[in-house]
């Protein structure tokens, strides 16, 4: 069964490599050529554990091939899965205009029965947008050109993440198929199949206009449950309780689960905050106020800022001062900084008038530019020298066992903070070195 996947953004690439790695014939398609000509020669655009492999291995046996050619893409596919960029507009709605691109291209080249499916985080009824985008297109097309107006639309939403993507493609909590076609959904499963022979793979059978909204449920009860354990910390700080032993006990509590409690600078990254935003304009346009979760986008992007004033606090006053930041991407194991709480730590720290010197073990050229007056250093260690306190933002393993001695010996003033609650305190402050955590002390 040949499939073709439209977007080679981190869905598109990980969902063609894993299907290709299931023995499905895969096309990679994207109108970005000169994106396409890298990864024609193995170079993968984004930094992710394990697909780099994935990605030769089934090149090299034929199974994924990338293309800018989406026509022929698409004429050779059964199966079509959208995996295009759906970013914010400026009122928080998401801009679909790529989506509907790849909809008239479909209609343009529909040539026997073919089954559409989103991959993409598409607000509730874009489903339906696509089908009518198709029949309209189909429309307007001299009839000659018409041979068949057969196809049905499905939305199977992706729930993986940065950083561990090829994991959760693997072996997912559950797959999600909203469709109202039984053919579009045995195809779905059928494709789906290596996953749940072993038997541990449940499906999720709805309609299109369900599975669109559990997917932006998903995102934005765990942004909910980041942001709430983030409030937990700071009020930890200011009443001494301690946050990881809440967490637990949280976690302990079955109807809650332990996942998800790690307080930190905020959430970021291309997803949490995107969607809750976008969940909140849909709610919006539906004439609902969704509370919660506007108040989670506000609070969110007042985290930051709170962990600018703990570094202010800790360092009594930041003005002139030098800040080693460990950190740049929004979480380890990934090179995007889009919306990384990090950056704008280190933008709100420049306007605080500090020196901020940071290191991060992915992050480096691109961010430069966006970072300007902030030194980009090569190591923990050139981050560390001379500077008045040293700040981790992302928690990188690399940064989990760091040489507390050598580190005393190179600040300036032996402070460490931090943001996402690696070190145990009496670890650092034996070494000599004043610790600041996030809800604890
Ligand atoms: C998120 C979801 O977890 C995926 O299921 C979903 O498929 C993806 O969005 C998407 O919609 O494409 P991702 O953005 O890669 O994945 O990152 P997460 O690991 O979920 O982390 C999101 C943010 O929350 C990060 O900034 C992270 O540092 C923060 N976070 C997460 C915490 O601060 N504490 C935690 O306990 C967990």
């Amino acid at each position: 069964m040949n499939i073709a996947v439209i977007g080679t953004g981190y869905v598109g690439l990980v969902t063609g490599a894993c299907f290709a790695e299931f023995g499905l014939k895969v096309a990679c398609v994207d109108k970005d050529k000169k994106k396409i000509a890298h990864l024609l020669h193995g170079k993968i655009p984004i930094y992710e554990p394990g697909l780099e492999e994935i990605v030769r291995r089934n090149m090299q046996r034929g199974f994924l091939r990338f293309s800018s050619d989406i026509d022929e893409s698409i004429r050779n596919s059964l199966t079509i899965f959208i995996a295009v960029g759906t970013p914010s507009k400026a009122d928080g709605s998401a801009d679909l205009s790529y989506v509907d691109e790849v909809a008239e291209a479909i209609a343009r080249n529909l040539n026997g029965y073919k089954v559409i499916v989103t991959k993409s985080t598409v607000p509730v009824g874009t489903g339906e947008r696509i089908r009518r985008t198709i029949l309209k297109t189909l429309a307007n097309m001299p009839e000659d050109r018409r041979s068949t107006n057969l196809f049905d639309v499905v939305s199977n939403p992706e729930f993986l993440r940065e950083g561990s993507a090829v994991e959760d493609f693997l072996h997912p909590d559950r797959i999600v198929i909203g469709a109202d076609s039984e053919q579009a959904v045995a195809i779905l499963k059928d494709l789906y199949s290596p996953l749940y022979l072993g038997g541990k793979t449940r499906f999720v059978i709805t309609d299109m206009r369900t599975s669109e909204l559990i997917k932006y449920a998903t995102n934005a009860y765990l942004a909910t449950k980041v942001t709430f354990i983030n409030e937990i910390a700071n009020l930890c700080d200011r009443v001494g309780s301690n946050v990881l032993t809440i967490a637990q006990a949280l976690g302990m509590d079955g109807r809650i689960s332990p996942k998800f409690l790690n307080p930190g600078p905020g959430y970021g990254g291309s997803c949490f905050p995107k969607d809750t935003r976008a969940l909140c304009k849909i709610a919006e346009e539906a004439g609902y106020d969704f509370g919660v979760l506007k108040a989670v986008v506000e609070v969110n992007e007042r985290q930051p800022k709170m962990m600018v004033e703990k570094i202010k606090q800790a360092t009594k006053g930041v003005r002139g001062k030098t800040i080693g930041l460990l950190g740049l991407s929004f979480k380890p194991n990934t090179d995007d900084t889009r919306e990384s709480p990090a950056i704008a730590i280190a933008r709100e720290l420049r306007r605080a008038g500090a020196k901020v010197k940071a290191f991060d073990p992915a992050v480096a050229e691109p961010v430069r530019k966006e970072l300007r007056g902030v030194t980009i250093c090569p190591d923990v260690h050139s981050a560390a020298k001379g500077a008045d306190a040293l700040v981790i933002a992302t928690e990188w393993n690399q940064f989990r066992n760091l040489d507390l001695p050598k580190l005393k010996k190179l600040l300036k003033t032996p402070l460490l903070i931090d943001l996402r609650n690696i070190y145990q305190p009496a670890r650092v402050r034996e070494a000599g070195i004043e610790y600041v955590g996030m809800g604890q002390r």
